[in-house]
C-alpha cells in the first residue's frame, strides 16, 4: 500500500518508540493521529515531528483500559473520514522477576492485559470497518520478544505480549482479504522508559544475547512497521527487531 495521503493511528505515539513510528509513517507519506494516555506534552512533539515532515498531525486521549475511551477515540478518529493504518504500540509494564510470584497479584496481572492486550483487540474492533473501507488497510501490532519465550519484564507482560501475538494471527484471518494484520516484536529498547523498568538480568541478558553487539532500535522498529503497511502480500507475521538473538530464533 502507498503511504501518501493516507491516514495512520498510532496508540502510544507519545511514548518513546511511538514517536520513532510516527516520524517514520510520516516521512513515508502518511498523516498521523497520535494516541496518548496522560501525556500530551510529548504527544503534541510526536505530533510536531509528522507536520516537520509535511504531514498532518492530531492528538487523541485514549485509555485503552477503559471501553468508554476506546469508543470515544475510535470516534474522534472517525470524524478524519478515514483510517488507513492502525499501529497498536501503546503498552504498559512493570518489572517483577519472573521468580516473585507473589509480587505479581490479580491487580497487576489486570492492568497489563488490559492495557497490552484486551485494549489493542477492542480498538481494532472499533476500527475495523474505516480499515476494511476505500481499498483496505494494515493493522501493526507492537508486541514483544518477551511474548515469544519467557524472559521480559513480568510473567504478566510476556503473557500479554504472547496474546498479541496470537491476536496478530487470529485477526489476520478475521480481516481478510481487505486489511493485512502483522506484528513486530522489539527486544531490549536501551534510554526508553520501559526499557527502565525491567529487571537488571533481563536487561543484562539482552545484550549478552544479541549476536549484533546492539539491541533493537526505534528506527528499525519505525522502518519494519511501514513496511509492514506498505507490504501486498504479507499478513499474520512477527518480524522481530532484537539485535538478533538466538532464543527469539527458534520462533520468528
Ligand atoms: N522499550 C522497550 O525496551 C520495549 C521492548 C519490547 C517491546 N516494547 C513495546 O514497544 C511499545 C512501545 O514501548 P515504549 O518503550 O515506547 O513505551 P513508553 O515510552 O512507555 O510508551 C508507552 C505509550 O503507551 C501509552 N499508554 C500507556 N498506558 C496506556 C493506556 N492505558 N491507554 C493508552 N495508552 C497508554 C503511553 O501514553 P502516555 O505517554 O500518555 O503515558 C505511551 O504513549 C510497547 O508496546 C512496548 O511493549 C518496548
Amino acid at each position: 500500500m502507498d503511504l501518501t495521503g493516507k491516514m495512520a493511528v498510532v496508540t502510544g505515539g507519545s511514548g518513546d518508540i511511538g514517536r520513532a513510528i510516527c516520524e517514520a509513517l510520516a516521512a513515508a507519506g502518511s498523516d498521523v493521529i497520535v494516541t496518548y494516555v496522560g501525556d500530551q506534552d510529548r504527544a503534541e512533539a510526536s505530533a510536531g515531528l509528522v507536520r516537520d515532515a509535511g504531514r498532518q498531525a492530531s492528538i487523541v486521549q485514549l485509555d485503552q483500559r477503559d471501553e468508554a475511551s476506546i469508543d470515544a477515540a475510535a470516534a474522534a478518529i472517525a470524524e478524519h473520514g478515514r483510517c488507513d493504518v492502525l499501529v497498536n504500540n501503546a503498552a504498559w509494564n512493570i518489572g517483577i522477576p519472573f521468580r516473585n510470584l507473589e509480587t505479581l497479584d490479580s491487580a497487576t496481572w489486570d492492568r497489563v492485559q488490559e492495557t497490552n492486550l484486551r485494549g489493542p483487540y477492542l480498538l481494532t474492533r472499533a476500527l475495523a470497518e474505516l480499515l476494511a473501507a476505500d481499498g483496505g488497510g494494515r493493522v501493526v501490532n507492537i508486541a514483544s520478544v518477551g511474548g515469544l519465550f519467557p524472559g521480559s519484564s513480568s510473567i504478566a507482560y510476556s503473557c500479554s505480549k504472547a496474546g498479541l501475538i496470537h491476536l496478530t494471527h487470529c485477526l489476520a484471518v478475521a480481516m481478510s482479504p481487505s486489511v493485512t494484520v502483522n506484528c513486530v516484536a522489539p527486544g531490549l529498547v536501551e534510554g526508553t522508559r520501559m526499557a527502565a523498568r525491567l529487571p537488571d538480568e533481563v536487561s543484562e541478558g539482552a545484550r549478552r544475547g544479541a549476536l549484533l553487539g546492539q539491541v533493537g532500535s526505534p528506527i528499525d522498529i519505525a522502518n519494519a512497521t511501514v513496511m509492514l503497511c506498505e507490504a501486498e502480500s504479507i499478513t499474520g507475521q512477527t518480524v522481530v527487531v532484537d539485535g538478533g538473538n538466538p532464543a527469539a530464533m527458534n520462533f520468528g
